[in-house]
C-alpha cells in the first residue's frame, strides 16, 4: 500500500469555482470554493449525488473545461489545456464507432504522429492485460458493455497518463463484472504509478477503491467531506471498520448527519483521523 500523504502534490485546484450560463443568460454555480490536493501515484475516489458537478470537476482537473475562478495546477503549473499527460474516460466513454478495438487503443499515439510500427506492441500489450486480445478486430458495437469500458480503460492507459480521470467507468454493470473490473483497475494502479480520480455513485467502490475519498455536496457543488482511509480492513466489503465507514458516508450523501447523533459523528471521524495518522 502506498503512503499517501508521503507523495508528491501532482494535481490541486484552488478556490475554484465553475458556472454556467443558461438559455436565459443566467449564471448558475456548478461549483464553488474547490479546494484540494491529489498526491502523485494516489487512488482518490469522488463521491456525490447526481447533478453535483463531478463530471464538470473533473473536466477541470483534466483541463477539459476552463475554471470560471480560480486555478487548477498540475506539477505546479497553472493548467491552461488538456495535455496527453492527465487521461479522461468520460461518462459516456465515447469509442470510435467507425474504428476497431486496436484502432481506437492506438488512437492517442495516432494523432501524436507516432508510426504504427512503434506502437503496435503496446497495444497488444495493453489488449493482452485487459484480457481483449481476441477482440483486437472487432469494431465497438460488436462489444458488451463491459468489454467496450475495458476498451476505454486500455485506451487511456496505454499513453501511460500521469494521471488518470475515471468518470463513473463501471455504472452501467452488473455486479460481477463491477467487481471484477475493480480488481483489473486496483491490480493497475498497483503496478503502475499512475494516479488515479475515479467519481462513483456507489459509495461501496468509493471506499474499496479509494485512499482518499471526496464527497462533492449539492447546489453548489462543495467539498463536504474528505477522508483518508489506507489500513487494509477497507479493501474488504464485509469488515465492520467498512461498514462504518460506508454507513457515515451514506448519512454525509443524504445530508442527514444529524439524525445520526454527535456521537456516531465523532466516533467515525476518530477512525478517519487515525487512518491519517497511520498512513
Ligand atoms: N456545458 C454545460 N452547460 C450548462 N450546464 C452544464 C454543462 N455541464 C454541466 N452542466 C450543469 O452542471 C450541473 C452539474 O453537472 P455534472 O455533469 O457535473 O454533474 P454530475 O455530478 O456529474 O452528475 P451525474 O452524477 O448525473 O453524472 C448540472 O446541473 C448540469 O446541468
Ligand atoms: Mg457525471
Amino acid at each position: 500500500m502506498k503512503l499517501i500523504e508521503a507523495l508528491p502534490i501532482v494535481l490541486s485546484c484552488q478556490n475554484l469555482s465553475k458556472s454556467f450560463r443558461g438559455r436565459h443568460k443566467q449564471e448558475t454555480v456548478v461549483l464553488a470554493d474547490i479546494n484540494l490536493e491529489i498526491r502523485k501515484g494516489s487512488f482518490v475516489t469522488i463521491l456525490g449525488q447526481s447533478g453535483g458537478g463531478k463530471s464538470t470537476l473533473l473536466k477541470l482537473l483534466g483541463g477539459f473545461l476552463p475554471p470560471s475562478s480560480g486555478n487548477v495546477l498540475f506539477n505546479g503549473q497553472s493548467l491552461k489545456n488538456n495535455t496527453p499527460d492527465i487521461g479522461m474516460i468520460f461518462q459516456d466513454h465515447n469509442l470510435y464507432p467507425w474504428m476497431t478495438v486496436e484502432q481506437n487503443v492506438g488512437f492517442g499515439f495516432r494523432i501524436k504522429g507516432e508510426k504504427p510500427g512503434n506502437y503496435k506492441h503496446l497495444v497488444h500489450e495493453i489488449l493482452d492485460t485487459v484480457g481483449l486480445s481476441h477482440a483486437r478486430k472487432l469494431y465497438p458495437h460488436q462489444l458488451s458493455g463491459g468489454m467496450r469500458q475495458r476498451v476505454a480503460i486500455a485506451r487511456s492507459i496505454v499513453v501511460k497518463p500521469t494521471v488518470l480521470l475515471l468518470d463513473e467507468p463501471f455504472s452501467a454493470l452488473d455486479v460481477q463484472l463491477r467487481r471484477r473490473l475493480q480488481e483489473f483497475l486496483l491490480a493497475l494502479w498497483s503496478e503502475m504509478n499512475t494516479t488515479m480520480i475515479l467519481v462513483t455513485h456507489n459509495v461501496e467502490e468509493a471506499i474499496l477503491l479509494g485512499q482518499k475519498l471526496v464527497v462533492v455536496g449539492s447546489n453548489p457543488g462543495r467539498i463536504v467531506e474528505e477522508m483518508t482511509i489506507s489500513d487494509i480492513q477497507y479493501r474488504d466489503r464485509y469488515h465492520p471498520d467498512f461498514l462504518h465507514v460506508q454507513r457515515y458516508l451514506e448519512s454525509v450523501l443524504e445530508g442527514n448527519l444529524k439524525e445520526q447523533g454527535d456521537n456516531y459523528y465523532e466516533e467515525v471521524l476518530a477512525i478517519s483521523r487515525i487512518q491519517k495518522i497511520n498512513s
